[in-house]
């Protein structure tokens, strides 16, 4: 990932987190408790929204250097959070089997070479019963005019976004997982372009049994 691409990310990403994001992770982390892992933790945009007397331990998963630099800034400013950044990718975690209660993935699995390597990867560090909570764009429903068009612009979208793709299945891919889709919504992401608009946000269980 370029260093243009870290730099712009939080001016990019502005106006669609004061529209909804910022409401959505607050939701999504208001009752995150014990140790959490983050994959792709980016600028750190997920760290105001966690409570910091309940989280023990904060993993903060980022391989990409110039993301880090600025994540390290962030964690900074929250000093009451007990956040260590890790400078690894979500497909191999330096994490012990089962130490982790819950894990946080945000629009990070659009982004990851190989979602069933890192969606493995979560299953193996949460312990029995830990919770993954995911905030993540999708692909719209198959045969519809915007999943065409979410195909045709994806190698060039791939290309200026960071490798953010646009046809993953998220929800599926996690439920491929070896998780239990506990609760999920469909929200629409604002203002972006229709082709990353679809947004799944939900809790999944992880099942005591592996994909
Ligand atoms: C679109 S940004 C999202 C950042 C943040 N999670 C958020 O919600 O704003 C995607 C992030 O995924 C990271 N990433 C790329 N490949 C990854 C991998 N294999 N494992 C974990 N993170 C990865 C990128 O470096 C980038 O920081």
């Amino acid at each position: 990932m370029s260093r243009l691409f870290a730099a712009l990310y939080d001016p990019v990403m502005r106006r669609v987190e004061r529209a909804c994001l910022q409401e959505w992770r607050g939701a999504l982390l208001a009752d995150a408790a014990g140790s959490v892992v983050e994959i792709g933790a980016g600028t750190g945009a997920n760290l105001a929204a966690y409570p910091a007397g309940a989280v023990d331990a904060l993993w903060l998963c980022e391989p990409d250097a110039a993301m880090r630099r600025r994540l390290a800034r962030r964690v900074a400013q929250h000093p009451a959070l007990p956040a260590t950044v890790l400078d690894c990718g979500a497909e191999r975690l330096p994490l012990a089997a089962q130490s982790v209660d819950l894990a946080v993935a945000t629009l990070v699995l659009c982004t990851v070479p190989d979602p069933p390597a890192a969606l493995a990867e979560l299953h193996r560090v949460l312990r029995p019963g830990g919770e993954l909570r995911y905030l993540e764009h999708v692909a719209a429903p198959a045969g519809t005019r915007l999943a065409r068009w979410q195909h045709r612009l994806e190698p060039l979208w791939r290309r200026c976004a960071g490798g953010c793709r646009l046809t993953r299945r998220t929800s599926e891919a996690i439920a491929a997982a070896a998780f239990d889709l506990a609760e999920q919504r469909e929200v629409a992401m604002r203002p972006v372009p229709a082709v990353v608009r679809q947004v799944v946000i939900g809790r999944a269980r992880r099942l005591n049994r592996t994909a």
